[in-house]
């Protein structure tokens, strides 16, 4: 080939790529980072997209170049010249391509080996996802559970996930990480977050009615600030009555992702207006909060009309006592004040 030719094709080349890298870098087409293990997932992403681009612009400038130097007059019908195999050009796009996904395999081996990485001491939270709610319990904070997941920064959380009825995902985009939480197992995955603030916690796994409201939040704080919170936590989460205790179970279990309820700001559309509480149990005919309780442990004993069955999960049942009591006089209350 000429040098001129492979001065043309060198310049279409970059400019191809170049155009190609503003695309893959001007809009922004990945959360930001707030683990290691997204910051190593997104090196791999980025170490591949960067072969693809270069190949790209090899394989278009090299088109490019052959429709405009090589295209054939209109009335030219004749053979091309005849051309028979070029062998270092073949050794080339054999051995080439072959070293570049060779290590791509390693580099992705290497990286999901790191990711699954938990050291000697990771902090332990057992999630629970069940239609449509998420619940967290750190085993080593006394069990303390909540509906919002907190986690120190720096440090390696290792999730094991269970799931309640059907299939569900846990998701933090922020996090590059993605787990299916599978009835009658138990799964794991491991984040070790590095940036402070507060991502969403998504259901990636189609589960029902619920689904797309199956959602709750992860706030990465201070290793001191998760410390304190843990400590009080500990202490308030001995329930207690009153209709604040009612209040925090009604959030944590995520009763409002399904339900109406003004007291709470809860305008879920799934299930019953839970504001119209009084007037479903005169319609049973059951006194208010002996209605109430049964509609949480046994939700299809009565189902207000234009509601599905089989829709509320009847595994609130195993709410602890004293939870499952604030939560009735909760609603009662405040269906009565509506
Ligand atoms: Cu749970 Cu989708």
């Amino acid at each position: 080939m000429r040098r001129g030719a492979i001065v043309q094709l060198t310049l279409l080349a970059l400019l191809i790529g170049g155009a190609v890298t503003v695309v893959a870098l001007y809009p922004q087409w990945l959360p930001p980072t707030a683990s290691e293990q997204a910051d190593r997932i997104d090196f791999v992403f980025w170490y591949v997209t960067a072969i693809c681009i270069a190949i790209y612009a090899i394989v278009i400038a090299a088109l490019v170049y052959s429709a405009w130097k090589f295209r054939a007059a209109p009335d030219d019908d004749a053979d091309g010249p005849p051309v028979h195999g070029h062998t270092g050009l073949e050794i080339a796009w054999t051995a080439i391509p072959f070293a570049l996904v060779t290590s791509m395999a390693i580099i992705s081996a290497v990286v999901l080996a790191r990711n699954d990485r938990v050291g000697s001491d990771p902090l332990r939270v057992d999630v629970t996802a069940q239609q449509f709610a998420w619940t967290f319990k750190y085993p080593q904070q006394k069990g303390l559970t909540t509906n919002v997941l907190r986690l120190p920064i720096h440090r390696p959380t290792r999730f094991t996930l269970r799931a309640l009825d059907v299939i569900h995902s846990f998701w933090v985009p922020e996090f590059g990480q993605k787990q299916d939480a599978v009835p009658g197992t138990t799964t794991q995955v491991t984040v070790t977050p590095n940036r402070l603030g507060t991502y969403p916690i998504i259901c990636t796994e189609l589960c029902g009615l619920g689904h797309a409201v199956m959602r709750s939040a992860v706030v990465v704080m201070s290793q001191a600030n998760f410390d304190k919170w843990a400590q009080a936590g500990g202490k308030a989460a001995g329930g207690g009555g009153g209709t604040a205790a009612g209040k925090t179970v009604f959030v944590n279990n995520g009763c409002g992702a399904c339900h109406q309820l003004k007291a709470a700001g809860a305008t879920g559309k799934i299930g019953p207006d839970l504001d119209k509480l009084a007037a479903y149990a005169q319609s049973a005919g059951k006194p208010l909060e002996d209605f109430t309780r049964e509609s949480i442990v046994n939700p299809d004993a009565y189902v207000e009309k234009g509601y599905a069955p089989h829709v509320m999960p009847n595994t609130f049942k195993s709410l602890p006592k004293d939870q499952l009591d604030s939560l009735v006089k909760y609603l009662a209350a405040s269906s009565k004040g509506a």
